[in-house]
């Protein structure tokens, strides 16, 4: 039983001090439920409102691609610079440790390989199997334009009714077909279909001409991906540009894990991403990470 003797008489309600209604840190997300808010707040750093993702789930349509072919040897190590993972249900149970803190993305989307039309998706993960993972949002490829564009699109809504049932953000990435132009007139309309169907977040490619008008017309949080492996000081000024144009972070994939330093990179990426360090200055920053670890190598 509780000691009732000696209690402390003396309350302070604070009446003077209104109780606090601070609206939720990301764009168009502030109807959402406490639950989904909680699931945002681990793909985005509630601080800086931006996430460096790390995208590794290109095995679902490639297979062991360049960088990928040990998850648990060249990512593994990385997972403490990175926000969220986005990546497989199969490789989250094989290979990563479920002491990991930070988001979970599940790619949920998928069906046909590298060898065959890659926009005949369907979804690949019941919602049941993402809840059970605790994940903290999944992933959805649409393809608008592409030949199973409706098809994909009816995996975007199914998946985003699911999620707002269970409190599960949905990820709708844009995909781009090769005979398609990457322009910013394209993806301002990709992904403003897919957030007016109800994506929760958007992840489309940066491009030079007109990008913010692709964050401005889309309502709710855009992450960058990354594409093709460029240079690293291309792929930081990438970065940089893009959430200097409105882009709430990054979704890099092989710009980081095919980089000469992958931890270097993903450092610079964050400092660039959360602390909007200019991209030469992330550069320098890379290469000094890199040579020490290359010295850490040799002195070891
Ligand atoms: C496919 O289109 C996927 O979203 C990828 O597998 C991946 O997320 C792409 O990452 P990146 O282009 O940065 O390598």
């Amino acid at each position: 039983m509780a000691d009732t003797d000696n209690v402390k008489e003396a309350k302070n309600f604070y009446p003077e001090v209104p109780t606090e209604n601070k609206p939720f840190f990301l764009k168009g997300s502030n109807a959402l439920g406490w639950g989904m808010q909680n699931r945002l707040s681990r793909v985005f750093n509630p601080r800086s409102g931006r996430t460096v993702m790390l995208a590794i789930d290109h095995g679902y349509f490639m297979g062991p691609t360049t960088g990928l072919e040990r998850v648990d040897i060249n990512i593994v190590p990385l997972l403490g610079d990175c926000t969220a993972l986005m990546l497989t249900r199969g490789m989250l149970r094989s290979t990563i440790s479920s002491s990991f803190g930070g988001g979970v993305v599940i790619r949920a989307s998928g069906g046909p390989s590298i060898l065959k039309e890659l926009s005949n998706e369907q979804i690949a993960v019941g919602i049941e199997d993402a809840v059970r993972m605790n994940v903290s949002a999944m992933a959805v490829q649409v393809f608008i334009g592409g030949e199973f564009e409706s098809q994909s699109i009816h995996n975007l809504t199914r998946l985003v009714d699911l999620g707002n049932k269970y409190g599960l953000p949905i990820l709708a990435v844009t995909a781009v077909g090769k005979d398609m132009n990457r322009d910013a007139k394209y993806l301002r309309l990709a992904c403003r279909i897919c957030a007016e169907l109800g994506a929760h977040i958007l992840k489309t490619y940066y491009v030079p001409e007109g990008f913010e008008t692709v964050t401005a017309s889309c309502p709710v949080p855009i992450v960058m991906a990354g594409g093709k492996k460029l240079p690293e000081l291309d792929a930081l000024k990438m970065a940089h540009d893009a959430v200097d144009q409105g882009a709430c972070g990054v979704d890099m994939g092989r710009n980081i894990f095919q980089s000469d330093s992958s931890s270097a990179m993903i450092q610079a990426v964050g400092k660039v991403v959360h602390e909007g360090m200019k991209p030469q200055q992330a550069y320098q920053l890379y290469q000094d990470l890199k040579n020490e670890q290359s010295q850490v190598v040799v002195d070891g």
